[in-house]
């Protein structure tokens, strides 16, 4: 039994803590809706109140290039959208924990396909009775960099409608191009309800769905003869 030894082991054992490495911020993720950009992240286990956060953003493309982002923020998140130089990158994110002189090592985000990743927003639906029919007119979200027509060379909207009050028969028209369509074959005096998302053909997922939009067809002592042509905006 010595005791020498166990003091110093016991020294040993304080020095690491106090002067210990300050570990990496974790769960470090790039996230995007409608081409934004923002790097968030969690702190380190057991990471003191003070510490603030550094990022950068690496575009992984020939040539690669990495720009600074967030210093010495507090925040667990960084809004990089400024710092996107292309569209089409392959991009990660990188974050140290700092506390006054000390430094954690980076702790990178996976690959993110900026064009092929990013959430693509909810299409702006409107739905009008017009005359005999309900026509459904859509616009598409905005982007922050580009427009979603210029990154996704075919993108189409898939709508869904029913009768509002027998939400199980749902009726589909997939893949329409044009941004108008009028429904066809609807009972009077009913009212439908529409959504619509878009498909874009290189994104990894389609767009969040429209709000739900119902309107009441006219009533008619006669049959209602709705037709089905879509048409261009004009
Ligand atoms: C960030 O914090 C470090 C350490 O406290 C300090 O040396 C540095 O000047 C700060 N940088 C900025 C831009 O505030
Ligand atoms: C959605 O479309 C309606 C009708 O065209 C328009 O009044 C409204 O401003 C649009 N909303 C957005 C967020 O674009
Ligand atoms: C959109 O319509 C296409 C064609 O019918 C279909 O394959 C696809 O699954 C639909 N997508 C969504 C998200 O409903
Ligand atoms: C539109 O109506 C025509 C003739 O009534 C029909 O042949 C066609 O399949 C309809 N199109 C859709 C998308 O329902």
């Amino acid at each position: 039994f010595l005791p020498l030894q166990n003091i110093y082991f016991f020294l040993i054992i304080l020095c690491l803590s106090v002067s210990g490495v300050l570990n990496s911020p974790t769960n470090v993720q790039l996230m995007s809706t409608n081409m934004d950009l923002v790097l968030k992240w969690d702190p380190p286990a057991g990471a003191p109140r003070d510490l603030v956060y550094t990022t950068e953003l690496i575009l992984r493309n020939s040539p690669m290039d990495s720009k600074p982002g967030c210093v010495n923020t507090s925040a667990l998140q960084c809004e990089l959208t400024h710092l996107v130089v292309s569209i089409y990158g392959r991009y990660t994110g990188r974050v140290k924990a700092q506390l006054g002189a000390q430094s954690s090592a980076w702790a990178s985000s996976d690959d993110f396909l900026l064009d092929k990743q990013t959430s693509i927003g909810p299409p702006n639906v409107s739905l009008y009775s017009n005359g005999a029919k309900l026509e459904v007119s859509i616009t598409d979200p905005v982007f922050v960099h580009s427009t979603l027509r210029d990154i996704y060379y075919y993108a189409t909207y898939n709508i869904t409608y029913w009768k509002k009050d027998r939400m199980k028969e749902l009726k589909h028209i997939n893949g329409l191009q044009q941004n108008r369509v009028v429904l066809h074959s609807l009972d009077p005096s009913t009212e439908y309800c529409v959504q619509v998302q878009i498909i874009a053909s290189t994104a990894q997922k389609p767009s969040t769905p429209s709000i739900v939009h119902c309107a009441r067809t006219p009533s008619g002592n006669h049959l209602i003869k709705l037709w089905n042509r879509s048409f261009k905006e004009t």
